[in-house]
Parts: C-alpha cells; structure tokens; sequence
C-alpha cells in the first residue's frame, strides 16, 4: 500500500525563542475591569509556538520539547513579547490633511470654533468626496501600515468622511479591502447641502443604511453640541441595531449630553472620549457592560482635560484604549504612545494600559475570544518589544520600542 497523497499540507510552524519576557493579560474572559485588569501573566525566558495562524504553545525556554527540522526560528534575545495590539477606534478613511488647522490651533484657534466656521470634520468630507475609492483604498492601506509598524495588528476604522451614499459605502469597502473591521460613522456630522441633522437622518438611514449594514460590523454616532443630539443618536443607533449592526457612540467629549445613558439603554458595544464625563456617569458605566474606551492622544492633540480613567477603573468600569487616529483631533497611530500617555497622564500601570489596548479593545470589537492574548488557539498576533523589560511599550515615551511584528503567523515587519 503506498501513501496517500494530496492530503492537507500542515501548517507553518513559527517558533520565537529566547525571550526575554512574554507578557499577555491574565485569563480567558473578557473585558477585564477591577483589579482584574491590572493581571498580567509574565513568563521570564520564554518562547511562543504558532502553527499557521494561531498560537499552538506557549512557556518557558527550559520546557520546549524538540519541535523537529520544519520550523521556522526567531531569536528572540533581547526582547520581549506581548500580544499584537488592538487598535478598537480610528478613522483612518479619509483624503487630505488638516495641518493648516493644526498650525491655527497652535497660535490659539480652538477646533469647536474651527468646526462651526465649516472647516474641522467638514474640511476632511470635501477632500474625502473628492478623492475617489482607488484613492482611499490607498489611504486606508497607507494608515494601517503605519499602524502595524507601532504594533497594531487588528483595527478597526470608520467611514464619516463621507457623508454621502457613495463616498461612505466606498470608504467601507475601502476599509474592508485593507483587512480591517468597518464602522458605519454615518451620523459623524451634518454634510452642507442638508438644513438640518433629521432631514440628513431621513437620507442616510433611508438611503446607505442598508447597504451599510451589509459592510460594516457597527454603526457610531457622534452625540455633542453642534453634531448630533441625543434625540437624533437614538434614532440613528435604534434603526442601525434594526439593522443588525453593534453600536458605538462618540460620546462626552466636549460636553455631557446623554451619551452614556443612552448607550447604557441601547447595550452599545462602548461609548468613546469619556473627557467630559462626571461622577454620575462614571458610576453609570461602572454597573453596566458598556465598555469606556479612552482616547488620551486626543485629548493631548487638543489640550482638552484627560478622562476619568483612574476613577473608571476603581469604580469598576471596563476600559479599552485607543488612538482615534485622524486628521483633525488626534493624527497619531501609535499604541504605544497612548499606553505612555494611559501610565503618564491617566495614572494607569502599565499592565492596565495592556489589557486595555489587546483584550478590552479586542471585546469591543466582539472578538476578544480569538484575538488580544498570546495563549494557545488565539490568532497568533505578537509584537516583540526591543527591550528587556516588557513595560517598555509604556516606558519608551514616543520610541521606536517595536523591533518585529508577527501577524496570523506571518512575520510582517523586520526584527532588528
Ligand atoms: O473622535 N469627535 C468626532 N470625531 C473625531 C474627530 C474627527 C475629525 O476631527 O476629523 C474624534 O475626535
Ligand atoms: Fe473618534
């Protein structure tokens, strides 16, 4: 009898060895709040096993059995291993920049004001309609390629910039072609040929809802003075969660006008910015499922008050960080800069800061049972840290602390 042939190829097997650390959120469940969040399991001379796309083993270096001849090895010597990171709120669709904004915002201009005067958000929707899909399936690939050089191997990115049937389902498929997870932002704000936020609602939930539905994963609104008012929000969320799709809020960022209630009523996956929130609403989150995500590079971009983070945690909130990644409030893609800011200005430790940006943000996006922890069966996402010190990623203010990052078991970015 001879052998079969044709059978299923096994898989590529990557092994990263000697580590210095291997850092991962303690666990299986998530979010992670309380003290919980604060549980990092440390393995000290440590090596990682993936096989095709996911984690098959994990230890330490003194246990590793021999593996055979078709393995892949990575030396991993002097340096430290944590999960890839998750990236839970950007809007990275978008043509043009806002770096004459910028330059007025530094000699005092504030961006409520430059919003009201038609440019801020609306500034970007005129370059964005512009642009075309080619060009923003460009732009959306350019941005996550920066976002994977800082260690971000899942992100999420909303349309927004659109405003208009065409301009929002292209930027979602855009989004989706670049291999992240599409947030339907059609309420970001109210696009000039509309008198009025209900009569742009009529269109958008009439016109792009259902075929949005069918691009994205979730829909966000943005509930604030001068955008949307909470009576518009729910009827926007209320017809997007009709439609089948989780739900979000930019909320509190400027000015408490009902954000968490209203996500609280609705079970939002998360409501996002949290700078203005007070006590009520800190105790609100704290007994629901709503997960808080803190956006602290926006805050710093636009010398606004940081979040409650400290108080959420302690009250027993669940927290995610994120970049907010865009051109107005907050053009930084990097993770680890916001981990910096979560330990510097958010009084976060630097395991709070990592489960916030892996675990936490990977519940938020609903895949917090595959993605955010380095253990076996979770996608094997790792980004190794050139450091001897995992703490590091928070450490290293506005570093290069990323030497390597491994995707689905794919090393995408060169070790050094
Ligand atoms: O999350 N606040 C609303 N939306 C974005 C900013 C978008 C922009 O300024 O272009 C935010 O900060
Ligand atoms: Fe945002």
């Amino acid at each position: 009898m001879t052998a079969p042939t044709g059978g299923p190829e096994a898989p590529p097997r990557l092994l990263i060895r000697d580590l210095e650390q291997l850092a991962s959120p303690a666990g299986r469940g998530a979010p992670l709040r309380g003290e919980a969040l604060g549980d990092v399991d440390l393995i000290e001379g440590a090596f990682v096993l993936c096989e095709g796309d996911r984690i098959a083993a994990v230890g330490r270096m003194r246990e590793l059995t021999p593996l055979g001849d078709d393995v892949e090895e990575l030396d991993g010597r002097g340096l430290c291993a944590i999960p890839g990171l998750v990236d839970c709120h950007t809007h990275a669709c978008f043509a043009g920049d806002r770096v004459e904004e910028f330059a007025l915002r530094a000699e005092g201009a504030s961006y409520e004001q430059l919003h009201a005067a038609g440019g801020g958000i609306l500034a970007t929707v005129r370059a964005t309609r512009g642009a075309g899909e080619a060009a923003l399936a460009d732009a959306v690939r350019r941005h996550t390629g920066w976002m994977l050089r800082h260690g971000t191997t899942t992100v999420e990115a909303k349309s927004g910039y659109g405003l208009d049937r065409d301009t929002e389902l292209a930027s979602l498929r855009a989004i989706r072609e670049a291999g992240a997870i599409p947030t339907w932002l059609g309420a970001h704000a109210v696009p000039p040929e509309f008198d009025s936020a209900d009569a742009y609602l009529d269109f958008a939930l009439e016109q792009v809802l259902p075929e949005a539905a069918r691009l994205a994963a979730a829909a966000d609104v943005f509930l604030e003075r001068g955008a949307f008012d909470a009576a518009q929000a729910r009827r926007y969320l209320e017809a997007c969660r009709d439609a089948g799709l989780a739900l979000r809020l930019h909320g509190d960022q400027f000015t408490e006008a009902g954000a968490i209630p209203l996500a609280l009523e609705l079970g939002a996956r998360s409501v996002d910015h949290l700078e203005a929130t007070g006590d009520g609403g800190i105790r609100a989150l704290a007994a629901s499922d709503v997960v808080g995500v803190l956006l602290p590079a926006s805050a710093l971009f636009l010398a606004r008050p940081m979040p409650p983070a400290r108080a959420l945690v302690d009250v027993g909130a669940a927290i995610a960080l994120a970049t907010d990644f865009n051109p107005g409030s907050a053009f930084c893609e990097s993770l680890p800069l916001v981990c910096s800011l979560a330990c510097t200005q958010l009084r976060l430790g630097p395991a709070e800061a990592l489960a916030a940006c892996t675990v936490n943000a990977a519940h938020v996006l609903g895949c917090a049972d595959h993605v955010g922890r380095i253990a076996p069966g979770y996608e094997a996402n790792v980004v190794l840290l050139d450091a001897p010190d995992w703490r590091y990623l928070a450490y290293h203010l506005g570093g290069d602390v990323v030497a390597s990052v491994i995707r689905r078991g794919e090393v995408v970015g060169g070790v050094r």
